[in-house]
Protein backbone atom coordinates (compact mmCIF):
# COMPACT_ATOMS: atom_id res chain seq x y z
CA UNK A 1 0.00 0.00 0.00
CA UNK A 2 1.29 3.26 -0.74
CA UNK A 3 0.76 5.78 2.08
CA UNK A 4 0.10 9.66 2.09
CA UNK A 5 2.77 12.11 4.23
CA UNK A 6 0.25 12.58 6.80
CA UNK A 7 -0.70 8.55 6.86
CA UNK A 8 3.21 7.74 7.29
CA UNK A 9 3.68 10.59 10.11
CA UNK A 10 0.82 9.50 11.39
CA UNK A 11 1.27 6.17 11.69
CA UNK A 12 5.01 6.89 13.16
CA UNK A 13 3.45 9.03 15.80
CA UNK A 14 1.48 5.82 16.79
CA UNK A 15 3.69 3.84 17.03
CA UNK A 16 5.45 6.30 19.37
CA UNK A 17 2.33 6.04 21.31
CA UNK A 18 1.56 2.94 21.85
CA UNK A 19 5.58 2.00 22.82
CA UNK A 20 4.65 5.01 25.31
CA UNK A 21 1.91 3.30 26.87
CA UNK A 22 3.38 -0.19 27.41
CA UNK A 23 1.51 -2.35 24.84
CA UNK A 24 3.26 -5.46 24.78
CA UNK A 25 2.53 -6.32 21.19
CA UNK A 26 3.09 -3.09 19.25
CA UNK A 27 3.61 -3.90 15.96
CA UNK A 28 0.75 -6.47 15.83
CA UNK A 29 -1.37 -4.41 17.53
CA UNK A 30 -0.49 -1.37 14.98
CA UNK A 31 -0.80 -3.54 12.01
CA UNK A 32 -4.01 -4.31 12.81
CA UNK A 33 -5.43 -0.75 13.81
CA UNK A 34 -3.56 0.68 10.35
CA UNK A 35 -5.63 -2.22 8.32
CA UNK A 36 -8.45 -1.67 10.09
CA UNK A 37 -8.99 2.09 10.07
CA UNK A 38 -6.22 3.48 7.44
CA UNK A 39 -6.20 0.94 4.52
CA UNK A 40 -9.91 0.08 4.76
CA UNK A 41 -11.68 3.14 5.71
CA UNK A 42 -13.49 6.06 4.65
CA UNK A 43 -10.65 8.34 3.97
CA UNK A 44 -11.95 11.63 4.93
CA UNK A 45 -12.36 9.93 8.27
CA UNK A 46 -9.71 7.81 8.25
CA UNK A 47 -7.21 9.07 10.44
CA UNK A 48 -9.48 11.08 12.65
CA UNK A 49 -10.85 7.46 13.70
CA UNK A 50 -7.67 5.73 13.76
CA UNK A 51 -5.82 8.21 15.78
CA UNK A 52 -8.84 8.05 18.60
CA UNK A 53 -8.39 4.01 18.03
CA UNK A 54 -4.36 4.22 18.94
CA UNK A 55 -5.80 6.99 22.26
CA UNK A 56 -8.24 4.10 23.06
CA UNK A 57 -5.27 1.35 22.75
CA UNK A 58 -3.05 3.36 24.77
CA UNK A 59 -5.82 3.68 27.67
CA UNK A 60 -5.16 -0.04 27.81
CA UNK A 61 -8.86 -0.95 25.83
CA UNK A 62 -8.44 -4.61 24.84
CA UNK A 63 -7.54 -3.76 21.07
CA UNK A 64 -10.42 -6.78 20.40
CA UNK A 65 -12.92 -4.12 21.85
CA UNK A 66 -11.84 -1.50 19.59
CA UNK A 67 -11.63 -3.40 16.51
CA UNK A 68 -14.99 -5.50 17.09
CA UNK A 69 -13.38 -9.01 15.81
CA UNK A 70 -10.45 -11.17 16.98
CA UNK A 71 -8.95 -13.96 14.55
CA UNK A 72 -9.29 -17.40 16.30
CA UNK A 73 -7.90 -20.63 15.05
CA UNK A 74 -8.85 -19.71 11.75
CA UNK A 75 -12.41 -18.19 12.27
CA UNK A 76 -13.23 -14.47 12.93
CA UNK A 77 -15.04 -14.13 15.67
CA UNK A 78 -17.33 -11.16 16.81
CA UNK A 79 -16.44 -9.50 20.31
CA UNK A 80 -16.49 -5.94 21.98
CA UNK A 81 -17.15 -4.51 25.65
CA UNK A 82 -18.58 -6.76 27.90
CA UNK A 83 -16.94 -10.33 26.68
CA UNK A 84 -13.66 -11.57 27.03
CA UNK A 85 -11.13 -11.57 24.09
CA UNK A 86 -10.19 -15.38 23.50
CA UNK A 87 -6.48 -15.25 23.43
CA UNK A 88 -3.96 -17.99 21.22
CA UNK A 89 -3.35 -19.80 24.47
CA UNK A 90 -6.84 -21.82 23.85
CA UNK A 91 -5.22 -23.16 20.94
CA UNK A 92 -3.50 -25.72 23.15
CA UNK A 93 -6.94 -27.49 23.63
CA UNK A 94 -7.15 -27.75 19.92
CA UNK A 95 -3.81 -29.61 19.38
CA UNK A 96 -4.61 -31.72 22.47
CA UNK A 97 -7.86 -32.81 20.87
CA UNK A 98 -6.03 -33.25 17.15
CA UNK A 99 -3.57 -35.48 18.25
CA UNK A 100 -4.80 -37.46 21.28
CA UNK A 101 -8.52 -37.31 22.19
CA UNK A 102 -10.21 -40.47 20.70
CA UNK A 103 -13.63 -39.13 20.03
CA UNK A 104 -16.27 -40.95 18.10
CA UNK A 105 -18.75 -39.44 15.54
CA UNK A 106 -21.56 -38.01 17.53
CA UNK A 107 -19.67 -37.69 20.98
CA UNK A 108 -21.39 -34.52 23.03
CA UNK A 109 -18.77 -31.77 23.75
CA UNK A 110 -19.56 -29.09 26.53
CA UNK A 111 -17.42 -25.99 26.63
CA UNK A 112 -18.12 -24.63 29.81
CA UNK A 113 -17.89 -20.45 30.45
CA UNK A 114 -17.76 -20.28 26.56
CA UNK A 115 -17.71 -16.39 26.54
CA UNK A 116 -17.58 -15.81 22.75
CA UNK A 117 -17.17 -19.21 22.04
CA UNK A 118 -14.00 -19.38 20.54
CA UNK A 119 -12.88 -23.00 21.43
CA UNK A 120 -16.46 -24.63 21.10
CA UNK A 121 -16.67 -23.28 18.01
CA UNK A 122 -12.95 -23.95 17.03
CA UNK A 123 -13.85 -27.57 18.02
CA UNK A 124 -17.23 -27.65 15.99
CA UNK A 125 -15.39 -26.25 12.80
CA UNK A 126 -12.52 -28.97 13.39
CA UNK A 127 -14.88 -31.49 13.81
CA UNK A 128 -18.24 -31.07 12.60
CA UNK A 129 -18.85 -34.51 13.68
CA UNK A 130 -18.65 -33.86 17.17
CA UNK A 131 -22.17 -32.15 18.71
CA UNK A 132 -20.79 -29.16 20.64
CA UNK A 133 -22.76 -27.04 23.18
CA UNK A 134 -21.15 -23.43 24.60
CA UNK A 135 -22.54 -22.86 28.17
CA UNK A 136 -22.21 -19.14 29.48
CA UNK A 137 -24.02 -17.43 31.59
CA UNK A 138 -23.15 -13.09 31.13
CA UNK A 139 -26.37 -11.58 28.78
CA UNK A 140 -23.84 -9.83 27.02
CA UNK A 141 -21.29 -12.55 26.01
CA UNK A 142 -24.51 -15.00 25.15
CA UNK A 143 -25.28 -12.08 22.94
CA UNK A 144 -21.94 -12.34 21.11
CA UNK A 145 -21.75 -15.88 21.63
CA UNK A 146 -25.28 -16.28 19.67
CA UNK A 147 -23.73 -14.25 17.05
CA UNK A 148 -20.48 -16.26 16.31
CA UNK A 149 -22.80 -18.82 16.21
CA UNK A 150 -25.19 -17.63 13.88
CA UNK A 151 -22.53 -16.17 11.57
CA UNK A 152 -20.42 -19.47 11.21
CA UNK A 153 -22.97 -21.62 10.82
CA UNK A 154 -23.82 -19.56 7.52
CA UNK A 155 -20.16 -21.49 6.93
CA UNK A 156 -21.00 -24.85 8.30
CA UNK A 157 -20.01 -24.71 11.76
CA UNK A 158 -22.58 -26.25 13.96
CA UNK A 159 -22.81 -25.20 17.84
CA UNK A 160 -25.64 -24.65 20.79
CA UNK A 161 -25.36 -22.31 22.64
CA UNK A 162 -27.09 -22.67 26.41
CA UNK A 163 -27.57 -19.49 28.45
CA UNK A 164 -26.99 -21.26 32.71
CA UNK A 165 -24.86 -20.30 35.95
CA UNK A 166 -22.84 -23.30 35.74
CA UNK A 167 -22.91 -23.01 39.34
CA UNK A 168 -26.32 -24.10 39.65
CA UNK A 169 -26.87 -27.64 40.49
CA UNK A 170 -29.85 -28.44 37.91
CA UNK A 171 -28.94 -26.15 35.50
CA UNK A 172 -26.92 -29.44 33.72
CA UNK A 173 -28.77 -31.89 35.64
CA UNK A 174 -30.51 -32.95 32.11
CA UNK A 175 -26.91 -34.04 30.75
CA UNK A 176 -25.87 -36.46 33.50
CA UNK A 177 -23.74 -38.74 32.11
CA UNK A 178 -23.94 -37.81 28.78
CA UNK A 179 -20.70 -35.60 28.01
CA UNK A 180 -17.85 -37.28 26.50
CA UNK A 181 -15.49 -34.12 26.74
CA UNK A 182 -15.88 -31.04 28.56
CA UNK A 183 -13.59 -27.83 27.83
CA UNK A 184 -12.80 -24.83 29.75
CA UNK A 185 -11.18 -21.65 29.61
CA UNK A 186 -13.14 -20.52 33.43
CA UNK A 187 -11.78 -17.30 35.06
CA UNK A 188 -9.31 -18.55 37.36
CA UNK A 189 -7.18 -14.99 38.91
CA UNK A 190 -6.88 -15.13 42.27
CA UNK A 191 -9.16 -11.87 43.71
CA UNK A 192 -6.34 -10.00 44.87
CA UNK A 193 -3.72 -10.35 42.05
CA UNK A 194 -3.33 -7.33 40.02
CA UNK A 195 -3.39 -7.91 36.19
CA UNK A 196 -2.11 -5.80 33.23
CA UNK A 197 -4.72 -2.97 32.53
CA UNK A 198 -6.21 -4.56 30.02
CA UNK A 199 -8.25 -7.41 31.94
CA UNK A 200 -7.57 -6.23 35.73
CA UNK A 201 -9.89 -2.82 34.47
CA UNK A 202 -11.72 -3.49 31.20
CA UNK A 203 -12.68 -6.92 30.80
CA UNK A 204 -15.77 -8.30 33.50
CA UNK A 205 -14.96 -9.09 36.47
CA UNK A 206 -16.47 -12.41 36.34
CA UNK A 207 -14.53 -13.23 33.18
CA UNK A 208 -11.59 -13.33 34.58
CA UNK A 209 -11.79 -13.44 38.71
CA UNK A 210 -12.97 -16.84 40.78
CA UNK A 211 -12.30 -16.52 44.56
CA UNK A 212 -9.36 -15.92 46.50
CA UNK A 213 -7.80 -18.78 45.35
CA UNK A 214 -8.78 -18.35 41.77
CA UNK A 215 -9.81 -21.60 41.57
CA UNK A 216 -13.67 -21.25 42.89
CA UNK A 217 -15.08 -21.83 39.37
CA UNK A 218 -12.90 -24.66 38.43
CA UNK A 219 -13.52 -26.49 41.74
CA UNK A 220 -17.39 -26.45 40.53
CA UNK A 221 -16.46 -27.33 36.90
CA UNK A 222 -14.39 -30.83 38.48
CA UNK A 223 -17.56 -31.25 40.20
CA UNK A 224 -20.01 -30.92 37.62
CA UNK A 225 -17.78 -33.28 35.42
CA UNK A 226 -18.01 -36.25 37.70
CA UNK A 227 -21.67 -35.89 37.23
CA UNK A 228 -21.99 -35.23 33.51
CA UNK A 229 -19.11 -37.59 32.30
CA UNK A 230 -19.90 -40.72 31.11
CA UNK A 231 -17.36 -43.14 31.99
CA UNK A 232 -13.71 -42.55 29.90
CA UNK A 233 -15.25 -39.24 29.65
CA UNK A 234 -12.54 -36.31 29.20
CA UNK A 235 -12.12 -33.05 31.25
CA UNK A 236 -9.53 -30.44 29.99
CA UNK A 237 -9.67 -27.20 31.45
CA UNK A 238 -6.89 -23.85 31.51
CA UNK A 239 -5.88 -22.24 34.33
CA UNK A 240 -2.57 -20.43 35.92
CA UNK A 241 0.53 -22.20 35.27
CA UNK A 242 1.15 -21.93 39.09
CA UNK A 243 -1.87 -23.48 40.07
CA UNK A 244 -0.70 -26.99 37.81
CA UNK A 245 -0.20 -28.46 41.25
CA UNK A 246 -3.52 -27.51 43.16
CA UNK A 247 -5.79 -28.47 39.84
CA UNK A 248 -4.23 -31.79 39.68
CA UNK A 249 -5.02 -32.41 43.44
CA UNK A 250 -8.55 -31.79 42.64
CA UNK A 251 -8.22 -33.60 39.74
CA UNK A 252 -6.87 -36.66 41.78
CA UNK A 253 -8.91 -36.27 44.78
CA UNK A 254 -12.03 -36.66 42.46
CA UNK A 255 -11.03 -39.72 41.32
CA UNK A 256 -10.03 -38.27 37.60
CA UNK A 257 -7.45 -40.44 36.10
CA UNK A 258 -4.87 -40.16 33.12
CA UNK A 259 -3.75 -36.78 34.64
CA UNK A 260 -1.32 -34.69 32.94
CA UNK A 261 -0.88 -31.01 32.23
CA UNK A 262 0.04 -29.28 29.84
CA UNK A 263 2.22 -25.88 28.51
CA UNK A 264 2.71 -24.87 25.51
CA UNK A 265 5.43 -21.98 25.57
CA UNK A 266 4.54 -21.49 21.33
CA UNK A 267 1.17 -20.18 22.17
CA UNK A 268 2.23 -18.16 25.42
CA UNK A 269 2.58 -14.65 25.83
CA UNK A 270 3.06 -11.44 28.22
CA UNK A 271 0.02 -11.74 29.32
CA UNK A 272 0.36 -15.28 30.66
CA UNK A 273 1.48 -18.71 29.66
CA UNK A 274 -0.85 -21.27 27.60
CA UNK A 275 -1.55 -24.00 30.52
CA UNK A 276 -3.61 -26.84 30.36
CA UNK A 277 -4.90 -30.08 32.51
CA UNK A 278 -6.59 -33.00 31.18
CA UNK A 279 -8.05 -35.91 33.46
CA UNK A 280 -10.48 -38.64 32.21
CA UNK A 281 -13.63 -40.17 34.50
CA UNK A 282 -12.67 -44.08 34.98
CA UNK A 283 -14.19 -46.55 33.66
C1 LIG B 1 -11.86 -16.52 30.92
S1 LIG B 1 -13.40 -16.21 30.14
C2 LIG B 1 -13.24 -17.40 28.82
C3 LIG B 1 -14.20 -17.23 27.71
C4 LIG B 1 -13.93 -18.20 26.53
N1 LIG B 1 -13.91 -19.57 26.99
C5 LIG B 1 -12.63 -17.87 25.86
O1 LIG B 1 -11.64 -18.58 26.06
O2 LIG B 1 -12.59 -16.86 25.14
C6 LIG B 1 -14.51 -16.98 31.28
C7 LIG B 1 -15.99 -16.92 30.92
O3 LIG B 1 -16.70 -17.60 31.95
C8 LIG B 1 -17.95 -16.97 32.14
N2 LIG B 1 -18.45 -17.35 33.48
C9 LIG B 1 -18.01 -16.90 34.67
N3 LIG B 1 -18.72 -17.46 35.67
C10 LIG B 1 -19.62 -18.29 35.09
C11 LIG B 1 -20.65 -19.14 35.60
N4 LIG B 1 -20.86 -19.23 36.91
N5 LIG B 1 -21.40 -19.84 34.73
C12 LIG B 1 -21.18 -19.74 33.39
N6 LIG B 1 -20.23 -18.95 32.84
C13 LIG B 1 -19.45 -18.23 33.69
C14 LIG B 1 -17.61 -15.50 32.00
O4 LIG B 1 -18.76 -14.71 31.74
C15 LIG B 1 -16.60 -15.55 30.84
O5 LIG B 1 -17.27 -15.39 29.60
Amino acid sequence: MSLTDREYLAINQARAMLQESGVWSLEDDLSCLVDRFIERADKGRALEEFMLAVQERCNRIPLGHIVGTVDFDDMPLEVGSGVFIPRPHSRVIHKWIESSAELRPGSKVLDLCAGSGAIGLAIARRRPDLNVTCVEFDPIAVQYLKRNIDRLSCKGVQASCLQADIRDDQALAHFTHQIDLIVANPPYVPQAQELLPEWGEHHPQASVYSGADGLELIRQIISLADQILVRDGWLVMEHGEDQAEAVRELFRRNDLTDIQTVIDKNESDASGSSVMTIGRKPQ
